[in-house]
């Protein structure tokens, strides 16, 4: 029997890769994936394998996150609840894929993740896992074992010889990767209690941020971002780049509580800084580029499109679907968005596009000839025709 575990070397996961190889008596191979959380990955092999790993994969999964994942759904224009940019949901399904290849590859017959019994996580990795290899056995410690908290997990792993670092532990959870931090829990689960500035690393505050604004040009070519003033970048490079120039500014933070999937409602602190610059830039040069009725209907997708990143639900024909309508309607966004920065705001101060539906004569109020005013007229009318005929019956109606 062989189990592969995704693991970060922490208490959690190195916790659970001891005890899941006692309980189920199983070899266990420890899998970590590189997707930017910028932890220290030297020596983790070397970790697993005194905590009793029999092997260790450690993937560099940073490109394809941004490019592969990353960059679709902000092409959608994906917002969970208007708010969350999906940074932590984004990420599960690349990082259960690349754990049920491995398992493939090594022959195992089970997976195992660290995510609560209350959360978002599990599901987003078990519909992964059960959507591209039905077959795998499921382990899921914190649903089943009898620790209850990290006093816990600490005794465990001092009488079994555990290696962790002592880390201070901080009070709330953290969960970080190339597009996001996420806060929550711990003092957090109050929502009227309001977070520490030295809570966060990717963004200053607003009121520590320059005083000077900063201008970016970002160019987009099938609505992905390929440039910022004029220097080429791919994905990856691109997003860390407006992460820093971003974070400096104070751009991207958001304090809401959302609705998780398991129907409790939950608070959450998030710092998104070059993710927020891209997707208003993006929604914007799609304002000039798509046809009235065609971005209206996104708009709407995109509302769906967000709630299946949020529920897990990337591996899925309806996401596939809408991803392959999402692309279409993207070849048309192209061009350039002049993107101001200034103390926490990002806001679009010009646009331009090669294929700019956008008509100046049109819109213009000095005469020209390709639209009549006296046309207006009749199209109102039409366009009030049941209102006139039955808006005043149906009010009468109603109060009666
Ligand atoms: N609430 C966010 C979400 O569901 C963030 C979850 C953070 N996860 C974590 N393991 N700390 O996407
Ligand atoms: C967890 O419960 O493991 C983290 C929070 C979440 O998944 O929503």
């Amino acid at each position: 029997k062989k189990l592969v575990l995704a693991y970060s070397g922490g208490l959690d996961t190195s916790v659970i890769l001891h005890w899941a190889k006692k309980t189920y008596k199983c070899e266990v191979i420890a899998y970590c994936a590189d997707i930017g959380q910028e932890e220290e990955l030297t020596g983790l092999e070397e970790k697993a394998a005194r905590t009793g790993a029999s092997k260790c994969y450690v993937e560099d999964l940073r490109a394809e996150f941004v490019s592969e994942y990353v960059f679709p759904m902000l092409r959608a224009s994906a917002v969970y609840e208007m708010r969350y940019l999906l940074g932590t949901s984004i990420a599960r399904p690349l990082i259960a894929k690349r754990q049920v290849e491995i398992a493939q590859k090594e022959g195992a017959d089970a997976v195992a993740h660290g995510a609560t019994g209350k959360g978002n996580d599990q599901v987003r990795f078990e519909l992964t896992f059960m959507a591209l290899k039905p077959d795998l056995k499921i382990v899921a410690p914190w649903r089943t074992w009898d620790f209850k908290g990290r006093e816990d997990l600490i005794r465990y792993a001092k009488e079994e010889n555990i290696p962790v670092t002592a880390s201070a532990e901080k009070p709330y959870s953290m969960d970080r990767n190339a597009l996001h931090i996420s806060y929550e829990g711990g003092v957090l689960e109050d929502p009227w209690h309001e977070y520490k500035e030295d809570m966060f690393i990717l963004t200053k505050s607003a009121d520590q941020a320059p005083d000077k604004a900063e201008i970016l040009e970002i160019e987009f070519v099938n609505g992905n971002a390929v440039a910022v003033n004029g220097k080429k970048m791919a994905p990856f490079e691109l997003l860390m780049h407006l992460n820093k120039v971003g974070g400096e500014h104070g751009v991207g933070r958001v304090d809401i509580v959302e609705n998780r999937l398991v129907g409790i409602k939950s608070r959450g602190v998030y710092e998104t800084p070059g993710g927020t610059i891209l997707h208003i830039a993006h929604r914007d040069l799609e304002s000039i580029t798509l046809e009235r009725n065609l971005q209206h209907l996104k708009d709407e997708l995109s509302l769906k499109y967000a709630r299946l990143v949020y529920n897990g639900q990337w591996f899925t024909p309806e996401r596939e679907a809408l991803q392959a309508f999402v692309d279409q309607t993207n070849r048309a966004v192209n061009g350039t968005v002049k993107v101001k920065l200034y103390k926490g705001s990002a806001q679009v101060i010009a646009r331009k596009s090669p294929n700019s539906l956008y008509s100046a004569a049109l819109a213009s109020f000095e005469k020209e000839n390709v639209y009549n005013q006296f046309d207006a007229e009749g199209f109102i009318k039409l366009f009030a025709l049941t209102a006139r005929n039955s808006y005043s019956d149906y009010k009468k109606l109603i109060a009666g």
